[in-house]
């Protein structure tokens, strides 16, 4: 593990090599901008590193990976607007002071966790690391599925999550220079699954129709009866699931945008296996969850792949109808991740290589087009060692091959075929539309039950991790985000999951606004809407109307 401290915040966290500089800000509880989803082109995410010899340069903290112990200082402008505000240095004066020693907030993240220590004039230390349950399984339904099979991996995965708290909550206390019994409060904020497995309770009841939660409103324990490094008699607060799969994590959202302090309808989307929204109209709070599917997680996917190192992250597909791709850290490519798969298709669409209803249309001449399984396939990266077949010459005279100024090929291959072919097969495609097809059809049906229309959506939150990694142009080419809201109303705002904790370990913020969870597989139209969702939205003829 490498340190890595953030200055002016004051925050360290311990991060594994090759951890993504803006990921490791992340855990520290900072986002930094991610304006072009981390493509490396807009610049907003500079940082300044301070090397050991003490020479200070500027780096782009989406392209640099951690290798070493470092100091980074993130301008204000790098920081997401949001965090900005949610931010409470020590420097800062906390704007309620009801923490009257310390506390700890503590996010669940089904991947990661993240654990601050605060007193009441803001962040004291902050810790990461990743969530031990991933043994049991990279997503939520894993987890489920491991409960269902084996009623004692219930006891294991909370065993597991409530020892990782008690470390963390000890680094905190060393970091800080105070004892652990000087901690008289831990805030609890993870999605619905992650919080019942802290608790201990079963989650089964959410891996089948109608998926509803056993609790929703934890009650509040005691440190001691949890095991937890702190004030034997300290307690732990958990934030309220707002219904099904829209968990505390996205009652942290709330708190931590703000969200019910706006005047206009605001909408909050956490991009994952399950697509969770929250639509704020004014007035109530409606929230649903769909069914997005682990598509963006490299599930289901022939070639997919979590966001790990040599990840397929970029595509570009030029006039040419070649494709260049770009992998996490440079490394020979392995398969592709949510954010190369939703680049992929997107530009597969916008050079008409494929129809808006998924249809690969291989009339069009490209020399990547291959087969599969007998099917039809788009090459993104050949095999180093050769081998794939090709159906179609370029028309850029490049005949078959891969040309250099055509295909990246896997960067640097090593020798034995490091490095894996990755095409994106008709399969591939229809797993990216029902993802985005359930979360465009949750948006449109959230709406038209709340009588809004897209136009008067004021701002779109994308909340979570995943978010700082998508290009908004290509998610609104899918539908993923909608193309008919404005680019610059559509606002990454990293995790607003440990930032509400926090948020409400210092505000004490309530939901004292209406909440309702709809079900939105019951409504009579969500057949209907969600096939026509799955049909891209983009096409030729609405570039010009929409600016996609
Ligand atoms: S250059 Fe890093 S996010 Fe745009």
């Amino acid at each position: 593990m490498f340190s890595v401290k953030f200055h002016p915040a004051g925050r360290t966290v311990a991060v594994a090599p090759g951890t993504r500089l803006s990921d490791a800000a992340s855990h520290a509880g900072l986002t930094i901008r991610t304006d072009c989803g981390a493509s490396g082109v807009c610049g907003k995410c500079t940082v300044i590193l301070r090397r050991a010899d003490g020479q200070t340069v500027e780096q782009l903290a989406c392209r640099t990976f951690v290798d070493a112990d470092l100091d980074v200082t993130i301008p204000d402008a790098s920081l997401a607007k949001r965090d900005v505000v949610v931010q409470l240095g020590s420097t800062m004066q906390s704007p309620m002071g009801t923490v009257s020693g310390y506390a700890a907030a503590f996010d669940i993240g089904t991947t990661t966790l993240a654990m601050e220590l605060i007193d009441r004039n803001g962040v004291v230390a902050v810790v990461g690391r990743a969530n031990p349950q991933r043994v049991f399984g990279d997503d939520i339904i894993s987890r489920i599925q491991k409960v269902i099979e084996d009623s004692a991996a219930l006891q294991t995965m909370s065993e597991a999550i409530r020892s990782a708290a008690d470390e963390m909550l000890r680094e905190l206390a060393t970091a800080a220079g105070i004892t652990t019994a000087e901690i008289d409060e831990l805030c609890v904020a993870g999605n619905t699954v992650m919080e019942h497995l802290f608790h201990g309770i079963d989650p089964t009841p959410l891996g089948f129709v109608p998926f509803t939660p056993p609790v929703t409103v934890f009650p509040d324990r005691r440190a001691d009866e949890l095991g937890l490094a702190m004030n034997p008699r300290g307690t732990v607060r958990t934030l309220p699931i707002l219904g099904g799969f829209v968990g505390g994590d996205l009652t942290a959202g709330i708190f931590a945008l703000n969200i019910t302090e706006e005047n206009e309808p605001v909408l909050l989307i956490d991009i994952g296996t399950n697509g969770e929204l929250v639509l704020w109209t004014g007035k109530e709070i409606l929230a649903a969850a769909t069914a997005a599917g682990p598509a963006f997680e490299g599930a289901r996917i022939e070639h997919g792949t979590l966001a790990v190192p040599g990840a397929i992250e970029r595509v570009v597909i030029d006039d040419f109808c070649n494709a260049t791709v770009r992998t996490i850290g440079n490394r020979p490519a392995v398969g592709i991740c949510g954010s190369g798969l939703i680049d992929a298709v997107s530009e597969l669409l916008y050079r008409q290589l494929m129809k808006p209803n998924g249809r690969f249309d291989t009339a069009i001449p490209s020399q990547h087009w291959t087969t599969a399984n007998g099917k039809p396939a788009f090459m993104l990266v050949p095999s180093p060692l050769g081998g794939d077949s090709l159906l179609v010459p370029s028309p850029s005279g490049g005949g078959l091959g891969w040309g250099a100024n055509q295909l990246t090929p896997p960067p640097n291959p090593l020798p034995g075929g490091e490095g894996n072919a990755v095409y994106l097969t008709q399969r591939d495609v229809q797993q990216v539309q029902l993802a985005s097809g359930a979360i465009r059809a949750g948006t449109r049906l959230l709406l038209e039950h709340a009588g809004l229309s897209f136009d008067a959506l004021n701002t779109i939150y994308v909340a979570g991790g995943f978010g700082n990694y998508i290009d908004p142009k290509h998610a609104r080419r899918l539908g993923l985000l909608p193309p008919e809201v404005p680019l610059e109303r559509i606002k990454f705002c990293g995790n607003t999951s440990l930032a509400g904790a926090r948020r409400f370990l210092l505000e004490r913020q309530t939901l004292d606004c209406p909440v309702r969870h709809l079900e939105l597989a019951s409504f009579p139209k969500f057949t209907e809407v969600f096939a026509e969702s799955m049909i891209f939205p983009f096409s030729k003829e609405i570039v010009p109307k929409l600016g996609i």
